[in-house]
């Protein structure tokens, strides 16, 4: 494709028709030359192709296979995995002539009442990021697009639209925008589709910060930007700050305005050119990438989806050794969400799966279990006769698996969560089948945390989330010690709701919702609060254990552009296969900033036979160090030395190293007469030079000059460091002290400090 000469042949009018789709699912064709349209869909977890013939909203969509929600996916701590999901998906795309796959959602699970937390992976933008990344370069290695969603800041459903999500720049850098920031460098989606709310009162779809500052100019994003469905206000705004394209149709109203503001001299030509090229590029990479003779085998695709499950699900507690479970023993499966799991989420992501594997069928290859239902789906609501048949056969027998969790009606794109309770029916099938049978064993299907009153009263919870259309083959094998589990907790699971950071602040105010807990999100928080959650972040049982033997760094000291490899050793000394997740998370508690307690900045899951030791390899850069330093608006490493965690979860750290890292780059140092005497002499010039004046100005350090005040002599000092260098003249009885010479001196110092700046 020449773009060049297509942009040079196009017509104004041509050129804004393609800044918006035809229909739901189309780019535009322009036929006079010869240029193609082509179709994109939902995602993230399965293909949602919509009936083309009828190119609309509704669930319509072709027969496919669901796989697990991003919510399970990131247990698995595994790129590996990821990646081949994504080359599945890729494939299943080829054979559909789907040239982009609308995912991932990278957003930060700030709440986990948001409805759509069951589509994003992590509460830790280190995590979130890594998994994106992997997950887009398996799509893209099969020659087929994604668009990373929903950029940014769309952490609620609440008002989606229109709420104004007010951040602070560290914060936002941080977490929220740390989340895509890898994924965009590193996987280089084909497309970036923005959020519908607004950020710091601007909408996501003309965010000129969002969409060119960072997303363009900071992180040399050069694919495509789209906007989510519906998010344009402003189409003329949008392609200014750097909107490509409007999804779906504005039926020619926006691109009408385009040609206007153009004719009108208010929209350069050049940005709409901008537009229409990325747009251009992206059909050509597609063109280029195209495979034909592509089969789907949908059974082939299935077993990926089951084995996937199996990789992610969490046990979060085994007393007793209840699992795996003895097929010898008498057994019952209770529980509606065992004859029909709940296994993914509503809303766009929704997948028409081709067939669904319950526990109930799955089991049937293992052995005979009995079978009661216990509670009901479709409202919230005790039925006796349906509780007491249920609590009859837990009563009857060895072991009780209860399967429960959230009921659509309680989570789904659209609307956020009110709670984190499961039903009240199910709640009480829980309580009264552990009154009777003390072998109680529970398998969850959510797609968030939920709160468990229960977790004392059974020996075994299960976390399946919602595990896509396989999720009851996968239970089963889990269940049964076919395979050993092998996730670890992607968010923390609070004791209650209020317990999370943005309790005080979700979902907002009418359209603003203020971040005020900055970048306590998630682990950050519970860590820095001393906050004993119920279950924490990284956290997962296996059926073998694991012993964290020894920690090497390559490097005491760290400068500039070097890297750090931190060393682990790790052995399975259990009696079966396990996978560990190994998480590496640094500490700084020198710098004087407010930080937490801990970041994850490396992961690695492995394998290992009964006796098996491995050595892990992380490796660190400076960003591993670093935090987003508002004073020269980039990131930043105070000089000092810093501690490296690795651990089993983010509450259980096994193994320390420390390492001293050099400053990235110099701050501007900016004192003035409001700054204290404390600050001028926290440097060693500050301090010769502080003491030189004072002598000049004769006034002596000591009880009589008036600046030490009464008390202790620590007391005094304390007082001496928090006055402010202009207050020195009213506390001094000292005529010679003026605020002039103060100001002189504040003058030479800041030219001396920042000297080696210039
Ligand atoms: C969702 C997107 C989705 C799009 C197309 C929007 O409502 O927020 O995630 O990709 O619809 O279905």
């Amino acid at each position: 494709m020449n773009i060049d000469k297509i942009l040079n042949e196009m017509t104004l009018e041509e050129k804004a028709s393609l800044c918006s789709g035809e229909g739901f699912w189309h780019t535009k064709a322009v036929e006079r030359l010869d240029i193609q349209r082509i179709m994109v869909s939902d995602g993230p977890h399965g293909l949602r192709k919509v009936n083309e013939e009828k190119d609309c909203v509704t669930d319509e969509s072709i027969k496919a296979v669901c796989f697990p929600t991003a919510s399970a996916l990131a247990c698995s701590f595994d790129r590996g995995l990821l990646e081949k999901l994504g080359k599945t998906l890729g494939d299943e795309c080829q054979a559909e002539d789907v040239a982009v796959l609308l995912g991932p959602g990278a957003n930060i699970k700030r709440s986990p009442l948001c409805g759509r937390n069951f589509e994003y992976f992590s509460e830790d933008p280190y995590l979130s990021s890594e998994l994106a990344t992997a997950y887009i370069k398996g799509v893209q290695s099969r020659g087929v697009g994604t668009s990373l969603k929903h950029f940014a800041l769309n952490n609620q459903e609440h008002r989606r639209m229109s709420v104004s999500a007010e951040v602070d720049e560290r914060t936002l850098r941080e977490i929220y925008l740390a989340s895509f920031e890898g994924a965009v460098k590193n996987a280089k989606p084909w497309a970036v589709m923005c959020s519908y709310n607004r950020v710091n009162g601007v909408y996501a779809s003309e965010n000129p910060k969002l969409l060119t500052d960072i997303l363009r100019d900071e992180w040399g994003y050069n694919g495509l930007t789209v906007s989510d469905w519906g998010a344009v206000d402003n189409r003329v705004n949008g392609v200014m700050a750097g909107l490509d394209l409007e999804m779906p149709s504005s039926m020619g109203k926006n691109d009408k305005l385009i040609v206007e503001a153009v004719r009108l001299g208010k929209l350069d030509i050049k940005d709409v050119d901008k537009c229409v090229r990325r747009v251009l590029e992206l059909l050509e990479k597609y063109e280029d990438g195209k495979k034909s003779n592509v089969v789907w085998d949908k059974e082939k695709d299935n077993k990926l989806a089951a084995k996937i499950e199996s990789e992610c699900m969490v046990l979060l507690k085994n007393e007793d050794n209840i699992l795996p479970i003895d097929k010898s023993k008498k057994i019952a499966f209770i529980g509606k969400f065992a004859e029909s799991p709940r296994y993914q989420g509503g809303g766009s992501s929704h997948i028409n799966s081709y067939k669904v594997t319950s526990a109930l069928d799955a089991v049937k290859d293992i052995c005979e279990v009995s079978y009661a239902e216990g509670y009901l789906t479709n409202e919230d609501k005790i039925d006796k006769s349906i509780l007491n048949k249920a609590v009859k056969i837990a009563e009857d027998c060895d072991i009780a698996v209860l399967f429960v969790g959230l009921p659509d009606m309680f989570e789904s794109e659209g609307y956020d969560r009110e709670h984190l309770r499961l039903p009240g029916c199910q709640l009480e099938l829980i309580k009264r089948v552990a009154e009777v049978n003390e072998n109680t064993v529970i398998v969850l299907h959510n797609g968030s945390a939920v709160e468990m009153p229960f977790a004392d009263d059974v020996k075994g919870i299960l976390e399946a989330y919602l595990g896509g259309q396989a999720v009851g083959q996968a239970e089963v094998d889990i269940l049964f010690g076919k395979k050993n589990p092998c996730g670890k907790l992607a968010e923390t699971f609070p004791k209650k709701l209020s317990d999370n950071p943005s309790y005080l602040n979700f979902p907002g105010e009418g359209d603003r919702v203020r971040y005020q807990e900055g970048i306590f999100v998630g682990y950050r928080y519970y860590d820095k609060k001393e906050i004993e959650p119920l279950f924490p972040f990284g956290y997962g049982l296996s059926y073998t254990d694991f012993e964290y033997k020894y920690i090497e760094v390559s490097k005491d000291e760290m400068n500039d552009d070097e890297e750090l490899t931190v060393t682990v050793a790790v052995k399975n000394t259990g009696k079966v296969k396990g996978k560990e997740i190994v998480q590496l998370y640094v500490n700084d508690e020198q710098s004087g900033v407010i930080r937490s307690i801990k970041e994850l900045k490396g992961f690695e899951k492995v394998s290992l036979n009964p006796g098996e030791e491995k050595k892990i390899a992380f490796v660190l850069d400076k960003r591993s160090f670093a935090y987003y330093n508002t004073e020269i608006s980039d990131w930043y490493t105070e000089y000092g030395k810093y501690n490296i965690l690795v651990g089993a979860s983010s509450r259980d750290i096994k193994l320390k190293a420390s390492v001293y890292v050099a400053p990235t780059n110099k701050v501007r140092v900016e004192y003035t007469l409001n700054s204290t005497c404390g600050d001028i002499m926290s440097t060693e010039t500050g301090k010769e030079l502080f003491r030189e004046f004072l002598k000049e100005v004769n006034v002596g350090f000591d009880r009589d000059s008036g600046l030490m005040g009464e008390g202790s002599e620590q007391t005094a000092m304390e007082m001496f460091n928090e006055l402010p260098l202009r207050a020195m003249v009213s506390f001094c009885d000292n005529k010679s002290l003026t605020r002039e010479k103060l100001s002189q001196l504040v003058k030479r110092l800041n030219i001396i400090l920042n000297s080696d700046l210039y």
